[in-house]
């Protein structure tokens, strides 16, 4: 059974519809991409996906339940939202340990997870500072250990690298992953850096606009892109105008200008169809 399904979702803020029938299944284990254009509605279909916001039309399932069924206590989720916020006069260690006070873990051992936690993003010895005595990237780890410091079912993270330098942005990339092998936890990423989604995911979900528009590994999304968006977005610029002349069962041929005659498996062609 898929972790988390999608199935034909809306979402209307007014007039405004940021997501248009969305539909996809997240695998039970897997570090899924959302990808797409600033606007597109990655971030409403992320609060959607913790409960946070209703949808206007359908609705989505967390293995098989109803997501607003679910009280939010039992959801039991790890997010990351864009601008991670630290309560700036508690330490460190009581910022991570914070999930854990509503769910009746005592102080003892809440001490020791909020070091597996620490631990864990490679930090051991800053529970006792401030969070403002931190630097980004040390900020970035501590807003994931508070995140998992739950063990939460689903890991939910939206751009949570944004705000890192490139070189960090990178180092992160490794270590966001290095975490996630290790906990094996549904995680589910948003981002519309392109690198950054064809490096970590196991699938990614292109979204041009509140629409889904492919869903595939970064292989297939990458070297079959379904549409034109896909194939720009992604950054490969070798898009060239041309005409359909014929078509059998395994291969496509195309006229293209400055070429002439090609032609191409049929499998390479998805989006046309006979
Ligand atoms: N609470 C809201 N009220 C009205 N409109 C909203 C609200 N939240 C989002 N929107 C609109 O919905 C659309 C999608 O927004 P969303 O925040 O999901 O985009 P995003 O893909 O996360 O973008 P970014 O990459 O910039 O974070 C936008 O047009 C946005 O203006
Ligand atoms: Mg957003």
């Amino acid at each position: 059974m898929s972790a988390v399904s999608l199935t034909n979702i809306v979402k209307r803020f007014g007039s405004v519809t940021a997501v248009h029938r969305m539909s996809m299944e997240i695998a039970e284990g897997s570090f899924t991409t959302l990808l797409g254009p600033s606007g597109c509605g990655k971030t409403t279909t992320l609060r959607m996906i913790a409960g946070l916001i209703d949808p206007s039309e359908d609705d989505i399932t967390i293995k098989g339940r109803r997501v607003n069924d679910i009280p939010i206590h039992k959801r039991n989720l790890g997010l990351v939202f864009q601008n991670y916020a630290f309560f700036p006069h508690k330490t460190v260690a009581e910022n991570v340990a914070f999930g854990l006070k509503y769910r009746g873990v005592s102080k003892a051992e809440a001490r020791e997870k909020v070091q597996r936690a620490l631990d864990l993003v490679q930090l051991p010895q800053v529970g006792d500072r401030y969070p403002k005595a931190l630097s980004g990237g040390q900020q970035q780890r501590i807003a994931l250990a508070r995140a998992v410091v739950i063990e939460p079912d689903m890991l939910l993270l939206d751009e949570p690298l944004s705000t890192l330098d490139a070189n960090l942005r990178e180092d992160m990339r490794v270590e966001l992953k290095r975490i996630q092998n290790r906990i094996g936890v549904t995680t589910v990423f948003v981002t519309h850096n392109q690198s950054e989604a064809l490096a970590m995911s196991d699938k990614l979900v292109v979204i041009p606009n509140g629409l889904v528009e492919q869903i595939g590994t970064p292989e297939e999304v990458y070297n079959m892109p379904a549409s034109e968006f896909v194939t720009s977005f992604l950054g490969t610029s070798n898009i060239l105008a041309g005409r359909c002349i014929g078509l059998d069962g395994s291969s496509v041929a195309l006229d293209i200008p400055a070429l002439g005659r090609i032609e191409v498996p049929r499998e390479r062609a998805p989006h046309i169809s006979g």
